[in-house]
């Protein structure tokens, strides 16, 4: 969803500095501020070969389940708190396993983590292998490809950065939903429009209400198998149009960062995981426009039940808390996720995501 223009803040260029909470132009003792350049402009995604970090790992998780970490799981279907270990402290073949991990539970949540301190080089070298990220050259990395988003918000010279800030008394996306609707649930997949959609995202928060402000995740891999097998066998071999183009044009016309033009790619309805080879549903409402080959009706009908059927299964969803010191990871690829917006307007809300993307979707046989 687009920011608002009043969410774009304008800020000094500071001056390079070998202070550590300095980096590359930034000037980050003011926890990361908004890119404000409106010229920005970006290349589009190639494609590229991804090898899936969790194929590489070794299925006992030995590094990462080691005896001092603390396991938790938040639901049958997904989502696992971990505790009593640090992410940063990982070793690349701890990163495959926590692919793999990721891939199985669909949501890990690291608790009391180190990571937010750490200087940004390293946030980028664990969610990304040490690969640059800066305008000047991104390539294959741990998880994936960097996505380089559109239109949200991100750090100047540092285009992978999702940076979501929602400072006290301006007035944002939230609260025209607020204003706008009796309730608020934004079920998605992030840029599912990417022709190589998102693998294992990062997202931590800086700052967040003393309650509230928490993400919701859903496992779509839960969701498919609560199908009958008739309708399982109806939805495999589908296909489905994911499209950007709104989300574009919103920024274009409410003055936000245009960086690129919009794309679109077709994806299997029924997609499976190249892990886990487990199969889930691939649709969702911000992106999914409709089914391919089936006539308008056709085509609501289905991807209203689809959605109905996704948003409805609260025994296949969880509240993923915004604990101070957090780092939540999910599988973009099995779960759907939405903002929970409860706050108020005096609070000052402020996440980073960092979004690998993957393999092109593998279609369910
Ligand atoms: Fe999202």
């Amino acid at each position: 969803m687009a920011p608002s223009v009043s969410e774009i803040v304008h800020h000094e260029s500071p001056v390079p500095t070998n202070n550590p909470k300095k980096w590359h132009r930034v000037d980050l003792s003011n926890k990361y501020p908004p890119n404000s350049n409106l010229e920005e402009r970006l290349e589009q995604h190639q494609p590229f070969e991804h090898v899936d970090p969790g194929s590489r790992a070794d299925p006992t998780l030995p590094r990462l389940l080691s005896p001092n970490t603390k396991v938790k799981h938040l639901s049958p279907y997904i989502g696992t708190e971990l505790s009593g270990i640090q992410l940063s402290q990982l070793t690349k073949e701890g990163l495959d396993e926590l692919g793999l991990f990721v891939a199985q539970r669909k949501l890990v949540i690291f608790r009391e983590q180190d990571f937010q301190d750490l200087p940004p080089e390293k946030q980028v070298a664990i969610a990304a292998n040490g690969v640059s990220l800066t305008l000047e050259g991104f390539t294959q990395s741990h998880f994936g490809v960097p996505h380089l988003h559109a239109t949200l918000p991100n750090i100047e010279g540092h285009p992978a950065y999702v940076n979501l800030l929602r400072q006290p008394g301006k007035r944002n996306i939230n609260d025209y939903f607020i204003d706008t609707f009796l309730s608020y649930a934004f079920w998605h997949s992030d840029v599912s429009y990417e022709p190589q959609p998102p693998s294992t995202t990062f997202f931590w928060p800086l700052d967040q209400p003393t309650v509230g402000g928490d993400t919701l995740f859903l496992s779509t891999t839960e969701a498919y198998n609560r199908l009958s097998p008739e309708f399982q066998k109806r939805l495999v071999g589908l296909k489905a149009l994911h499209s950007g183009v709104a989300q574009v044009e919103e920024s274009r016309r409410s003055g936000g960062a245009v960086r690129k033009e919009p794309v679109e790619a077709v994806h299997p309805v029924i997609r499976v995981h190249p892990v886990t080879g487990e199969k889930s549903i691939f649709v969702n409402p911000a992106f999914t426009r409709h089914i391919v080959g089936l006539k308008k009706e056709e085509s609501d009908a289905l991807l209203k039940f689809l959605y109905d059927h996704i948003a409805k299964g609260a025994d296949f969803q969880v509240r993923a808390r915004h604990e101070p010191g957090s780092v939540i990871i999910w599988d973009n690829r099995v779960t759907n996720h939405s903002a929970v917006p409860d706050y108020g307007k005096d609070v000052r809300r402020h996440n980073l995501r960092l979004t690998p993307l993957g393999e092109v979707p593998i279609p369910a046989q």
